[in-house]
């Protein structure tokens, strides 16, 4: 054959490869609102930076027929190109062939741009839309799951692992999403189960669709299996190319320095009035957060999980920073199961990839409760304490107002090696609120006081001078827990400063196999 011809033949077959599963299954896909794998990668990556591997992939199964059934890529495109100009390895699941399931070939096509992802230091982002295992392939095709699974758990730490679910996900293809840094869901079409409507109905009886057991909002707000919540296929590309520019490409890197015009001695005057006056009284600590970062802008993370608990992204001066905030707005910032476990998460992943952390409190305490109590509250809050007193990385904490009992010590306090603790001049800083406290130290003299009225004065006043004594960030500062009582306006400039004077900060932790994180 002359090279020309060797040269139509490459051309043809690259054309039927991107026809995937066919132009009728291309068609249904699109009839369903969905894009396929290569339009896909298209919308994530910079223009024309995609570059593919293993188009020439078949399957390598011989039963029920499937070997007259081939398609070229088998079913997943991999490859790699750039985000922003950075470097990143993809892989994208082609539900129009075979409905994406994975057999063993398609596995290896993963784990190949995995293990390149790892030597190169590059984050890994995939796309699933798949019906899990290729049924035909058995037992192969679970073990190519695992051989997945694997490199997940080798990849954690070391470069960010990014899951778009923009199909189903079900059955045990859930855990390579699972075992990754971040999972982006879309509004439709997007699901995830370990088993579905159908065995729930067979086993339990509970009728339920698949979206109200694994859609989005499920894992956005009951479940906190999904991170980011995106209207359609579009946003959630957009939200993937949004949290890399925070993210270094591997756990050597530092986070990207962004060039900004934000002055950093920006003076924030409504700080200076935005706590209520009255201790119990709401605000929105996201107001707060706008306020002080650069540009206003914050990319939260599980915005609809646990609201009593923020998480999230900005830049201060251009760096990268994680932020943790508790929320008054939501159960006035309690720290419950799952504000600690979400947050939890978010700090261990921000010290694994060098992302100083930046932590606002105000915390009335743990929540009470069996239904906390008998949930493990005690395990899930030694979670965050642990995330906190482990991590490295530059941790600055400023307090506005209250920080109680268990909680203060866990938010980011400066004994779990708090390196710049600020407090502004409405901090409360105690082990608990003066309620709480009266109760206890006069119950005797409160036992004696039968009229009511005056029952109540007695309490007025003595929690009055408690507070006086306690409710306020001096007491704390008297011993060095709070290096600095400041002005709240200035907030943003103290946090550029602490951070520049911690650009350097060294932190070890003794050696060891692993930490015994409790689960
Ligand atoms: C082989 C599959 C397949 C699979 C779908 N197809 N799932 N082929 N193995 N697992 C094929 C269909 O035969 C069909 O082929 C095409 O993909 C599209 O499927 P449809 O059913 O027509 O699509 P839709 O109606 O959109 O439904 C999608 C679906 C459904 C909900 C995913 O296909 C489904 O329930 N599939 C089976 C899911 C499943 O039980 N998987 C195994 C789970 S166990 P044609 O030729 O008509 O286009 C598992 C274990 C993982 O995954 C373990 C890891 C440790």
């Amino acid at each position: 054959m002359a090279i020309q011809d060797k040269i139509q033949e490459l051309l043809k077959k690259r054309e039927q490869a991107k026809l995937g599963g066919g132009q009728k299954r291309i068609d249904s896909q699109h009839k369903k609102g969905k894009m396929t794998a290569r339009e896909r990668i298209d919308l994530l990556l910079d223009d024309g930076s995609f570059e593919e591997f293993d188009m020439f992939v078949t399957h390598n199964c011989r039963d029920f027929g499937l070997e007259k059934e081939t398609y070229l890529s088998d079913g997943v495109i991999t490859g790699y190109g750039t985000i922003d100009g950075r470097q990143v390895y993809v892989f994208a699941q082609d539900f129009t062939v075979f409905g994406g399931s994975l057999s063993e070939a398609y596995a290896q096509k993963i784990c190949k741009v995995m293990d390149k992802a790892m030597k190169v230091g590059a984050p890994v982002i995939g796309i699933n839309d798949s019906g899990g295992a290729r049924i035909q392939e058995g037992v192969r095709s679970l073990a190519g799951y695992a051989e997945i699974f694997q490199r997940n758990i080798m990849a954690s730490g070391v470069i960010p692992q990014l899951s778009a679910i923009f199909g189903p996900c079900a059955g045990g293809a859930v855990y390579s999403p699972a075992l990754t840094d971040f999972i982006f869901m879309t509004k439709r079409n997007s699901y995830m189960f370990v088993t579905g409507p159908k065995v729930v109905k067979t086993v339990t009886g509970e009728v339920v669709t698949e979206e109200e057991l694994g859609g989005a909002m499920t894992h956005g707000t009951k479940s906190g299996v999904a991170h980011f919540v995106a209207e359609d296929e579009k946003e959630g590309m957009m939200l993937i190319r949004k949290l890399l520019s925070y993210l270094p490409q591997n756990n050597l890197e530092d986070p990207p320095y962004t060039p900004t015009n934000d002055p950093i001695d920006r003076l924030e005057d409504s700080l200076n009035t935005i706590i209520p006056d009255n201790p119990n009284k709401p605000y929105d600590v996201k107001d707060i957060i706008h306020a002080i970062v650069d540009e206003n802008e914050f990319m939260e993370v599980q915005r609809f999980f646990a609201p009593n608990i923020v998480t999230g992204y900005a830049k201060f001066n251009g760096m990268p920073v994680g932020i943790v905030a508790n929320q008054p707005n939501y159960l006035a910032g309690v720290l419950d199961i799952n504000a600690s476990r979400k947050a939890a998460r978010f700090v261990r992943f921000c010290d694994a990839f060098n992302i100083p952390l930046v932590t606002l409190v105000d915390v009335p305490g743990f929540l009470p409760g069996t239904t906390q109590e008998y949930g493990g509250i005690i395990l899930h809050g030694a979670k965050l304490l642990f995330a906190y007193g482990e991590a490295t990385v530059p941790k600055i904490t400023v307090t506005l107002r209250k920080s109680y009992g268990g909680a203060h010590d866990v938010m980011s306090s400066k004994q779990l090696r708090g390196d710049i603790n600020y407090a502004w001049p409405s901090a409360e800083i105690a082990v608990m609120g003066a309620k709480g406290a009266i109760e206890v130290l006069y119950q005797k003299e409160l036992k004696l006081i039968t009229d009511e009225k005056e029952k109540a004065d007695f309490s007025s006043k003595k929690e009055a001078e408690y507070k006086d004594k306690f409710a306020n960030p001096y007491n704390a500062a008297k011993y060095g827990y709070i290096d600095d009582v400041i002005e709240p306006r200035n907030t943003r400039f103290r946090i550029i400063r602490a951070l520049q004077s911690l650009a350097t900060k060294k932190d070890v932790n003794p050696p060891k196999k692993h930490s015994n994180l409790p689960l």
